[in-house]
């Protein structure tokens, strides 16, 4: 298992598969795209598969979600996902994506053994998309969920970032809407993982503001708390149910306690935390002729390494040095 210090086990694998993206998220990235990973810097299809296997096999991982960039961009995903869904035991399997392209490859990817998927998507409105993301795209998205529903990778879930001034008056109508699509709806509060650092806690929309102007039009009760579990979204049944909403307050009510992830880069480094300074070489090894046992003993000694929290309110907290769209969220 990989177990930390403070007695918490990673079961659930972050599986970054490219830091590349086809949109350009104000809260993610510059408009000109970032310096990428060089090719033979990324982990191949086969050392992706291989280190997962060890994850499941070895160190108790569970849950697989593959990760980016954006993953569809992944030449190899299908491959990966069916070869992932192979292993036994069989890990739980799931992708987090931006559903551009998602229409197409939806069906292929359950047929793969893809479980679900997580959208993003912040807004209804094709313009406040188009500068939110710098990419005019927003019905490519709405057909990649329509797709991942249709195909049975359910739930599926929506996660959306409210930005001051261009979506924060859109909560209740996005619910609405989700709640009318059967997908389920999760805000994420805005972290400071741009690569711009521009995130100010100032100006952020907290889980508190987002609580407030949903009630304006629902009313919300809580999950029963033994629901949660590890879960980052706190969730709320939505007029008497059966809807959920979720709200991940990362930044205002951190749940670094329960916190049960470990993160592989697209470049083969572990790290503990989305917000942690240091990372562990793993492709080194893994390129220098490690053996699984060796690979998963560097696994658990960087687990064990993994701080207590996030950091987020020290008054000396640093941003890591890769932004959101190398680390795979
Ligand atoms: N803060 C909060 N969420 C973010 N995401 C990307 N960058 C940030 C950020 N700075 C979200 C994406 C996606 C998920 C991987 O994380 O919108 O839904
Ligand atoms: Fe791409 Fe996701 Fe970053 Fe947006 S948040 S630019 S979709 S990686």
């Amino acid at each position: 298992m990989l177990i930390d210090t403070y007695g918490r086990a990673a079961t659930d694998l972050r599986v970054s598969l490219t830091d590349r993206c086809n949109l350009r998220c104000t809260y993610c990235m510059p408009e000109e795209g970032l310096a990428w990973l060089a090719k033979p810097d990324l982990l191949t299809d086969d050392e992706i598969v291989r280190l997962v296997r060890i994850a499941v096999t070895e160190l108790g991982v569970t849950e697989v979600r593959f990760t980016g960039g954006e993953p569809l961009l992944r030449p190899g995903l299908v491959s990966i996902v069916e070869r992932c869904a192979a292993l036994r035991p069989r890990p739980r399997l799931s992708l987090t994506t931006n559903g551009i392209g998602l229409a197409r490859t939806a069906r292929a990817l359950k047929a793969a053994g893809l479980d679900r998927v997580n959208v993003s998507l912040d807004t209804l409105r094709p313009e406040v998309f188009h500068t939110l993301t710098r990419r005019k795209r927003h019905q490519d998205v709405l057909d990649g969920l329509a797709a991942a529903r249709a195909a049975g990778l359910v739930p599926v879930k929506v996660n959306a970032v409210l930005m001051p001034g261009l979506n924060d008056d859109e909560a209740p109508d996005l619910l609405a809407w989700a709640v009318g699509c059967d997908y389920e709806l999760r805000f994420i509060e805005q972290m400071p993982l741009d690569a711009q650092h521009g995130w100010k806690r100032d100006g952020m929309i907290t889980a508190e503001d987002i609580l407030a102007s949903l009630r304006t039009r629902f009313r919300l009760t809580p999950e029963d708390g033994a629901a949660r579990g590890s879960a980052p979204a706190e969730r709320w049944i939505v007029d008497g149910g059966p809807a959920r909403v979720g709200v991940i307050a990362s930044v205002t009510r951190p749940f670094c306690a329960a916190c049960d992830r470990t993160r592989l880069t697209a470049d083969g480094q572990i790290r503990t935390c989305l917000f942690a300074r240091e990372e562990s070489d793993l492709r080194g090894a893994l390129r220098a002729g490690a053996t699984d046992g060796e690979l998963a003993e560097l696994w658990r000694r960087a687990t064990r390494g993994k701080k207590a929290g996030s950091g987020l309110d020290d008054p000396t907290f640093l941003q890591p040095r890769r932004p959101m769209s190398a680390i795979g969220g």
